[in-house]
């Protein structure tokens, strides 16, 4: 495994390393091979971060899917709720289709709470997410049901899609902020 990194300003220690990860997309690929067989769901990819893992995904995939791809940003702002903005939405239409959300990170639950109310007035058949982390004990807003690959503590993390103010996406392991 590779030494601890850094970016721009700060380090990072390897903390997920790309063989693990690829096992844990295939065990939940093999949970969409059973839960929507017979089915045809649209699988979203929440770009830019899922971008890795969407695609390492489909190829664990024995069932036929469409896909679309959008662009989220959520903004803390001063409320409660903060802003979140649809910045490319879906472009298939998602009325009674089974919908999977495909995601790199659950950290408030704020993006995908917001972008699943949107989403559930189009009055889809079914909302599903798939994300690749979650930190369980920051999660605030209530989502659909959600399968993760890995339950990770409250530090935050890089690489295979996540960034740090823009790099680290390109890093085929994980690395998690290091103590300073
Ligand atoms: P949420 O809306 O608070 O759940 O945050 C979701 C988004 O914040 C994710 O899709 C990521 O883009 C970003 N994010 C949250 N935690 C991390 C982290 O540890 N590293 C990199 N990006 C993160
Ligand atoms: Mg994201």
């Amino acid at each position: 495994m590779s030494q601890t990194i850094r970016l721009h300003d700060k380090h990072f220690t390897p903390y997920l390393e790309h063989v693990d990860i690829l096992a844990g997309i295939e065990r939940l690929a093999e949970d969409i091979n059973s839960r929507y067989s017979g089915r045809v769901p649209l699988v979203i990819s929440v770009l830019n971060g899922a971008f890795r893992f969407t695609a390492d995904l489909v190829t664990f995939l024995e069932i036929p899917i469409e896909i679309a791809f959008v662009q989220i940003a959520s903004y803390a702002g001063t409320s409660s709720t903060g802003e979140v903005n649809i910045i490319r939405g879906v472009d298939i239409p998602v009325r009674d289709r089974d919908l999977i959300l495909l995601e790199d990170i659950v950290d408030s639950g704020r993006t995908l709470h917001h972008f699943c109310s949107y989403l559930e007035k189009e009055q889809p058949r079914s909302i599903r997410i798939y994300s690749l982390l979650r930190k369980p004990d920051v999660v605030q807003f209530t989502l659909p049901e959600t399968t993760v690959a890995f339950d990770i503590p409250d530090r935050f993390v890089v690489g295979y899609g996540l960034d740090y103010d823009g790099l680290g996406r390109d890093l085929n392991d994980i690395y998690q902020l290091a103590n300073s």
